[in-house]
């Protein structure tokens, strides 16, 4: 199981000093007392989830795959698609599209045409199922991106084989994707009311596209049911609240930014699914710890500079994989013009072990405390245990820090100022506003 590591926080920071906060967090958590919590359904979520949900998803996935479906399109922004994203980056094949592995790809999560076009000319060359994914239904980027792609659909396959092939998720009663699919009899899946975007994962948001993958979600769900019990216990085997209490602790001795890292670029995802989680749920009221990421070593040579060097507002948490699922091993070279003979026979991963060790002795040295979550392994069990650890530790940091994890409303300022400027109707006011700001 996951463990959490504070030994490079102790030393700068003492993180008991907040422990009694921190466990008192917890319990309006647990005890559903504080702010926002009407939002707390995915608490329950890796106990709770039904058996015939999963069997419904893998049901959908087994006609897809009868049908011939090998393109499955998951429409969806933000918390509708950030999860499923991370975890199939983590855990497919590296070059699974080259190699004709099975494909999820997504669509809505930006409103770029290019991105939208090309998504078209592949489809082109497949048979393609939808999945829609949007608990409001009226997200632009997804709803727009969703109005191409029916189209596209409905011509290709025809109305009654389109409607086969496409599937909603959203919520149960209210909201226009709601709408939409029962009129066009679209089969669809329910995020439950309680449950916000960016904890959602666990819902058929995430379920859904991860099944479509090829992966096991039972499996997904008993990592984060094993987690859910460690992360209800008021002592230091919780590691949520270790976590919490480490990261509130830095950031009020001044360390204002939390980058997350990792040395597997497979993880790359679970980096932006994290920032998402954190910065919606904590930045708000001037307040909270700005989330970063990084994939080292590859970013040692583009953001090492800074972290070792720059302004002394950083801490760092290290994603640290025990076991790769590779092994590769490095040559003798009888030349050995690169001088490199000394590694030869050990595996690439003792270097990337190195290069981890190193970074962190160097960047302590450098003024950069490290929480350091150790992961068995990059699998289905283990991210799920990942993902309800992130999501309860949040609940509990952004009570320590006095917000509401489970409100967004920040977000909504852009989305004001693009419907004005598209003259979408009832914004008439503002679009005469913003104009003479432009
Ligand atoms: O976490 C959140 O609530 C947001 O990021 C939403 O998931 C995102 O805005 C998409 O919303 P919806 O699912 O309603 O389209």
């Amino acid at each position: 199981m996951l463990k959490v590591d504070l030994s490079a926080v102790q030393s700068v920071v003492s993180v008991d000093a907040l422990w009694n906060d921190a466990v008192k967090a917890l319990e309006v958590l647990d005890q559903r007392t504080g702010a926002g919590n009407d939002f707390l359904g995915w608490l329950d979520l890796p106990e709770q989830t039904p058996e015939d949900l999963l069997a419904a998803c893998e049901e959908v996935v087994r006609a897809w795959k009868e049908a011939g479906v090998n393109l499955v399109v998951a429409v969806g922004i933000g918390g509708s698609y950030l999860g499923a994203k991370a975890t199939l980056e983590a855990l497919s094949h590296t070059f699974s599209a080259q190699l004709g592995g099975p494909q999820v790809v997504f669509a809505g999560q930006n409103l770029s045409e290019d991105y939208h076009s090309e998504l078209l000319d592949l489809m082109q060359q497949r048979e393609v199922a939808v999945v829609v994914i949007s608990k409001s239904g009226t997200t632009t980027e997804p709803a727009v991106a969703f109005r191409i792609l029916k189209e596209w659909m409905e011509k290709r396959y025809g109305q009654a084989v389109a409607r086969q092939r496409i599937v909603a998720v959203t919520d149960a009663a209210r909201g226009a994707l709601k709408g939409l699919a029962d009129q066009e009899g679209y089969r669809t899946f329910v995020i439950p009311d309680d449950v916000g975007g960016r904890f959602s994962v666990l819902t058929p948001v995430g379920l859904l596209p991860i099944a479509a993958a090829g992966f096991d979600i039972r499996a997904l769900l008993q990592g984060a049911r094993d987690m859910a019990a460690l992360c209800r216990k008021s002592t230091s085997e919780n590691p949520a609240l270790l976590y919490a209490a480490a990261r509130n602790a830095l950031y009020r001795a001044g360390k204002k930014i939390e980058i997350l890292v990792n040395f597997v670029p497979k993880l790359q995802y679970i980096g932006e699914w994290w920032k998402q989680l954190y910065g919606e749920s904590e930045g708000k009221q001037g307040l909270g710890i700005f989330p970063a990421s990084v994939n080292f070593t590859t970013d040692l040579h583009s953001m090492g500079q800074y972290i070792q060097d720059g302004e002394r507002t950083i801490f760092e948490t290290v994603l640290s994989v025990v076991e790769p699922k590779r092994s590769l091993e490095i040559p003798i070279d009888p030349q050995n013009t690169d001088g490199l003979n000394f590694l030869a026979g050990r595996r690439m991963e003792a270097c990337n072990r190195m290069a981890e060790l190193g970074t962190r002795l160097a960047h302590i040295d450098g003024g950069v405390p490290n929480i350091r979550l150790e992961i068995p392994r990059i699998d289905e069990y283990h991210l799920g245990a990942l993902y309800f650890f992130f999501e309860k530790a949040c609940g509990i940091s952004a009570y320590l820090l006095g917000v509401n994890p489970f409100d967004q409303p920040g977000v909504e300022d852009y989305k004001k100022n693009m419907f004005a400027l598209l003259g979408k109707p009832g914004y008439e006011a503002q679009t005469e506003a913003i104009k003479k700001r432009i």
